[in-house]
């Protein structure tokens, strides 16, 4: 029996939906609503451990195995911006080959899981209708989500809030290679939930220069992994109760102390050029997938009242801008160029 609990608002579903139009409507030209720039997309293996303890060994980490993934590295935009804006950044990774039973009824028989996560381990927005309101000011520019945050919260908790999302402007200065990417809002993880991280592997003492250029992180993580290949450990934290480590409310950090990152698997990323026929085909294949928080095994659903208002979002999104069907997607092997 599950120990979690999530709290479901009377009428919730047709509010995400209405939200989830405003939100997509408002884009600016063709592609993704936000996270529109992609760095790279990239072809790996995931490698679930061999040695995951029981208590992680749920879903897709019951068992051992190796599948293939595509990630997708992104700045969290509206619009195609150059590396040097500071934003928020993003990592998707869709893992291919993936057998159960989906969330989403339709795409019940998909193969796919995917992850999304970004650099802060917290997620400051209290709730989808803040999170719309200020993608809608940040459109008009940033004094706008300042006066947009103070008449929806009021003047004090908006200083924060601005505080907190300032926090989450990555600069743009350290390589994406070398940085932690948080899953920050709760997933089921079997009757337990989790929180998820990708951790870089190995990180050199001596970081790497970022180019001086509009896309200085975009050059940068191009030269990382055509001269080696790139590992990230993937970790999860357990849901212990819901003081420490509440479902609904995203701003609470789950402390490390109270439940420690464990390693479930890997994420390898081989050496490869993104500017040859075959990285560029990945590229490609990557802008036209859609990476969704709800392709997911039921075991993996999101959890959380911020979570189920992306499940509209991200369908809407897709839908608009034609994104490939979850069903024909096609493991990076069976890519031909
Ligand atoms: C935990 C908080 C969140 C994280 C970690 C996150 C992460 C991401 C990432 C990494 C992408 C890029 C996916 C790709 O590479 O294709 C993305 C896209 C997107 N996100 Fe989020 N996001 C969060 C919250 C939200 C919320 C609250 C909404 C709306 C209610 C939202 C709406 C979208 C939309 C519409 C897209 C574009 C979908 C597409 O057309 O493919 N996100 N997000």
């Amino acid at each position: 029996m599950a120990s979690w609990q999530e709290k479901i608002a009377p009428g919730e579903e047709e509010l995400f939906e209405r939200l989830a139009r405003t939100l997509v409507e408002g884009r600016t030209g063709e592609g993704r609503t936000l996270h529109r720039y992609a760095q790279v997309g990239l072809e790996g293996r995931f490698t679930v451990s061999a040695s995951v303890p029981a208590t992680h060994a749920q879903g897709l980490f019951a068992k051992p195995g190796t599948y293939e993934c595509y990630v997708r590295f992104s700045s969290g935009a509206g619009r195609a911006q150059p590396d040097r804006v500071p934003d928020v950044r993003g990592i998707a990774v869709k893992v291919v080959g993936v057998a159960g039973d989906k969330v989403i009824a339709p795409l019940a028989a998909a193969q796919t899981q995917d992850f999304l996560a970004i650099l802060t381990n917290t997620f400051a927005i209290p709730d989808a209708e803040t999170f719309v309101g200020i993608v809608g000011a940040a459109r008009k520019g940033p004094l706008s989500v300042l006066g947009y945050l103070i008449g929806r919260v009021g003047f004090f908790r908006a200083l924060r809030l601005a505080g907190a999302l300032g926090k989450a402007q990555d600069k743009g200065r350290v390589s994406l290679a070398e940085r932690t990417f948080y899953v920050p809002l709760p997933i089921r993880w079997g009757d337990s939930a989790a929180k998820v991280r990708f951790r870089p592997a190995v990180v050199a003492s001596t970081p790497a220069t970022i180019p001086s250029g509009e896309h200085g992180l975009t050059e940068a993580l191009r030269a990382r992994v055509r001269s080696a290949p790139l590992t990230f450990v993937v970790e999860a934290q357990l849901f212990v109760d819901e003081v420490h480590t509440p479902i609904e409310d995203g701003s609470v950090e789950w402390l490390e102390s109270v439940s420690p990152f464990v390693e479930v698997a890997r994420i390898e990323l081989p050496a490869q050029d993104t500017e040859s026929a075959r990285g560029k085909k990945l590229a490609e294949t990557c802008e036209a997938m859609s990476f969704d928080p709800w392709h997911a095994l039921v075991e993996h659903r999101p959890l959380g009242s911020i979570m189920r208002a992306r499940n509209a979002a991200y369908r809407v999104s897709t839908t608009a801008r034609n994104a490939m069907s979850e069903l024909d997607v096609k493991p990076p092997s069976a890519i031909a160029v």
